[in-house]
């Protein structure tokens, strides 16, 4: 049973799991590091840390959560970009210690080519070609997958990431971070329809993205009616409060269902992959299964605890790599050695 043991470290995730050839998980340990949600972002340097502590314990856990050995291992996957410098060269440094002392093969991923694999998780093949949306904190995605190596990016945001909008809106109204779980909860009390936001629509009719306006016009709201929206803490926000934040995830997420409308009526696919931590968003899911209802499209979709960072998918990505290159599982000292992070890497580079 060929087996990868997979390290993803890229942002405040830390994740450790062990994945099998069938994209069986055998076992994994994820710790989300708390310690950011009271600066409402994450502290590039305390992620760091934080990871260069938890990340000998989660791997030693995950070990011995599937019974196995080092030696047993047959290669190791790590996130190598992009993402956050010092959090990649915690997860990149171990995995290069554990590659060259063990004598195991080294694969390094890219976080997005690890979030489209995250649906090989739920089963191992699809249907090409493919259409997969990849929404999460640092990235708006569109990509035309032709097979699992060959995909072109056909949309991205032109300014801020949609887990990015979500973050700052609650940020400004002191709702703690991360603020997609936040928001998706709350806006279950309020009225999606009080506040009207507008799609923003590209002049140059291409299918991008951008939040920066939405975030704006929240941030105006606040500022001209500052008393409708207090008080600011989770626990009980006024009525004004829970409708602004239903009348935001509304329109953050029509934006989504919008492009993607538009791109499946030129693009033929059969199969709709939505990855990345904003597909945990119970808004999003609802409208793309109504979505692919209407288009006949097979839907992957992640668990929610695989929508959000996590080392299954960084193993899922290795094995498909591996595939088109067998000759990836062999050690190489020189490929390990001069393996390097990088904090912005394009995925169509
Ligand atoms: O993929 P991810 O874990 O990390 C990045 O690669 O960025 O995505 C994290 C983002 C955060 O912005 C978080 O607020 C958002 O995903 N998120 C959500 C939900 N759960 C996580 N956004 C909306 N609704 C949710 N339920
Ligand atoms: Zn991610």
């Amino acid at each position: 049973m060929t087996c990868v043991l997979a390290i993803e470290t890229s942002c405040d995730e830390t994740s450790v799991a062990i994945v099998n050839k069938d994209y069986r998980i055998l076992a994994q340990t994820t710790r989300t590091q708390e310690e950011h949600s009271r600066f409402g972002g994450v502290v590039p340097e305390v992620a760091a840390r934080r990871h260069y502590e938890l990340l000998p314990l989660l791997f030693q856990k995950t070990l011995q959560e599937a019974g196995l050995k080092m030696p047993q291992i047959d290669f190791i996957a790590v996130t190598n970009g992009p993402g956050l410098i010092g959090s990649l060269l915690v997860g990149l440094s171990f995995a290069k210690g554990l590659a060259y002392a063990f004598r195991k093969p080294l694969v390094g991923i890219h976080h997005l080519e690890a979030h489209i694999a995250s649906v090989r998780l739920i089963r191992p093949e699809w249907e090409f070609p493919a259409l997969a949306l990849i929404a999460s904190g640092g990235h708006t995605h569109l990509v035309l997958l032709s097979s699992w190596t060959s995909f072109r990016v056909i949309a991205k945001t032109r300014d801020d990431a949609i887990g990015e909008a979500f973050d700052k809106t609650a940020k400004m109204l002191e709702l703690g971070y991360p603020g997609g779980p936040i928001i998706d909860r709350l806006s279950r009390r309020g009225d999606p329809h009080r506040y009207l936001f507008a799609v923003p629509n590209m002049r140059d009719e291409s299918m991008d993205f951008s939040y920066s306006g939405l975030k704006t016009s929240v941030l105006h709201m606040l500022k001209q009616k500052p008393e409708l929206f207090q008080p600011k803490t989770e626990g009980n926000p006024s009525q004004d409060t829970l409708d602004l934040l239903a009348s935001f995830q509304e329109c953050a997420v029509e934006q989504l269902i919008d492009r993607l409308k538009k791109s499946l009526m030129v693009n033929t696919v059969k199969s709709l992959f939505v990855v990345g931590g904003v597909a945990a968003n119970s808004l999003l899911r609802q409208k793309v299964e109504d979505l692919v209802r209407s288009f006949n499209l097979e839907l992957g979709i992640p668990g929610i605890e695989f929508c959000t960072d996590n080392a299954a998918m960084v193993g899922a990505a290795a094995f498909t790599r591996i595939h088109d290159a067998p000759s990836l599982l062999t050690f190489d000292y020189p490929t390990i050695t001069g393996m390097d992070a990088r904090a912005t890497w394009p995925l169509d580079s």
